[in-house]
């Protein structure tokens, strides 16, 4: 017989058919004269109700049905008595694929904490927990293409070993096949990369953006979505050291256009999954987060604001708060002061605009102030910041003296350059932390939870 997913199965028209499901008992009960199994498959939070009646079945073949086993049954769906469900399944077969010992699965019942799931992150996905978030975070990827793909934005591939860094911070994780306790040598002393893979240094990506650029300037719109790395030792509940991102690029879009679609987008995200993953976001909702449904909607029913840094700053020194780091023009903001602006001043998203040129990237649009440039950076309750993006220099000059300035080697950017040698164009781009909007979708707190294996200092495990 053709098996019924859980999620199709409560279609009332399918009552009283014949029906075969299959998935992992999450909990078993019962007494002698009757049995109940609560069946998951994946494919939605809601459990199915099988129904052994104990004259069909005996004590032995039901032995085995233990929480985290794995069953094929068969049987007549009908309408239930019991609360909280409109139907269930009259077992006629049972088949057991795979036993779980009781005495050694990790998954008993409910009430684990979110610290011990992640030491069993190869077994959390089958908790109700990890299964919802997984489910929104999938629906979420299948959104962003679909966005970009209305837009006529093209899917751009960027490499990920990479010999540039884009965001200059230097917290790149190398890439070598050297034998590395016995690297080769210069005569200088210094290591030989020429003897390596790729004949010289090279990295994993820390960002797609100025490959994304090339795109941009010959496709018109490009947009990535993959892996991005990042060997920063941040051991906070916002960073990860292998996240993925989303990075659209678009010729002829001024920083105006690039803050207009930075707000669409992530609104038509969350409209997306608020109306493809209801079941599962009203489960986070009341599990974790009582406010989660309505701070969705609220973000997606208000404009975002939108202000310069340094009227952002004047803000922060007016509150008379105090901080933890402290606050004055040129600091790079911290996750205290970008939520202070969005949750307490102005309780909705912010975007910061025109930052000191200090603590920004070579690539950022210069002003004219000589002190600032044409960045972006989408601030959200709960998360700070979500998106990072700019209006990038078009122009050759001013773009190579920066890079000069801060001695970033041009025999690593001298094609980036060329596209503002032949044919430079205004042009603008982003960059969405997709862990980042996992965590604020889901209502979760650590981003750790918002990935299937999360990779951070010190755990590479599963
Ligand atoms: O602000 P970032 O560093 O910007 C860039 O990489 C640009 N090249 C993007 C562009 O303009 N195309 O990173 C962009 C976003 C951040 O706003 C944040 O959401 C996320 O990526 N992010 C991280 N997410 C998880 N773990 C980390 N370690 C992250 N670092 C950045
Ligand atoms: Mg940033």
């Amino acid at each position: 017989m053709k098996r019924t997913k859980i999620c199709d199965i409560f279609d009332p028209a399918l009552i009283g058919s014949e029906v075969c499901v299959k998935g992992w008992v999450r909990t078993r009960r019962g007494n002698k004269h009757v049995g109940f199994v609560a069946l998951n498959d994946g494919s939605t939070i809601k459990n199915i109700q099988i129904v052994f009646d104990m004259n069909k079945f005996t004590e032995d073949q039901l032995r085995p049905v233990t929480t985290g086993s794995s069953l094929c049954v068969t049987g007549k769906l009908v309408e239930s008595m019991g609360k909280g469900q409109t139907c269930e399944v009259q077992a006629e077969t049972l088949e057991i694929y795979g036993t779980a010992d009781p005495e050694k699965y990790p998954l008993q019942k409910k009430g684990h904490t979110l610290e011990f799931l992640r030491e069993i992150a190869h077994l959390r996905p089958r908790t109700n927990t990890f299964g919802a978030v997984l489910r929104v975070r999938s629906t979420l990827a299948y959104a962003i293409h679909k966005f970009f793909n209305e837009k006529g934005f093209f899917y751009l591939n960027t490499p990920l070993i990479t010999a540039s860094d884009c965001e200059g911070a230097g917290a790149m994780f190398q890439v070598t096949t050297l034998p590395l306790n016995n690297l080769p040598k210069t005569d200088e002393g210094a290591v030989d990369y020429s003897q390596d893979f790729f004949g010289k240094m090279t990295a994993l990506t820390v960002s797609g953006q100025l490959e994304g650029e090339l795109g941009a300037t010959a496709l018109g719109a490009i947009y990535t979505f993959g892996p991005t790395f990042r060997a920063e030792n941040s051991n906070t509940p916002r960073h990860l050291a292998e996240f993925w991102m989303i990075e659209p690029e678009m010729a002829f879009y001024d920083i105006n256009d690039n803050m207009d679609l930075a707000e669409e987008f992530i609104k038509y995200c969350i409209r997306y999954a608020l109306d493809h993953c209801r079941d599962d976001i009203e489960f986070l909702q009341q599990m974790y987060d009582k406010e989660l449904i309505a701070r969705l909607e609220g973000v997606i029913n208000e404009d975002f604001v939108r202000l310069s840094y340094s009227e952002g700053i004047k803000i922060l020194e007016a509150s008379g708060k105090k901080f933890q780091f402290p606050v004055y023009w040129g600091v790079d903001l911290a996750s205290e002061h970008e939520r202070y602006l969005v949750e307490e001043h102005f309780k909705r998203p912010v975007i910061l605009t025109d930052y000191p040129s200090e603590i920004k990237a070579f690539y950022m649009k210069q002003n004219d102030d000589g002190k600032t440039v044409r960045a972006m950076d989408v601030l959200f309750p709960q998360i700070g910041e979500i998106i990072g993006g700019s209006e990038r220099e078009a122009d050759y000059d001013k773009l190579k003296k920066r890079i000069e300035e801060l001695h970033i080697p041009m025999k690593d950017m001298w094609w980036y350059l060329d596209t503002r040698r032949f044919g430079t164009v205004p042009h603008s781009g982003f960059g969405l932390g997709f862990e980042r909007l996992v965590l604020f979708v889901t209502g979760m707190s650590n981003i750790r939870d918002v990935i299937a294996f999360p990779r951070f200092p010190g755990n590479a495990e599963f």
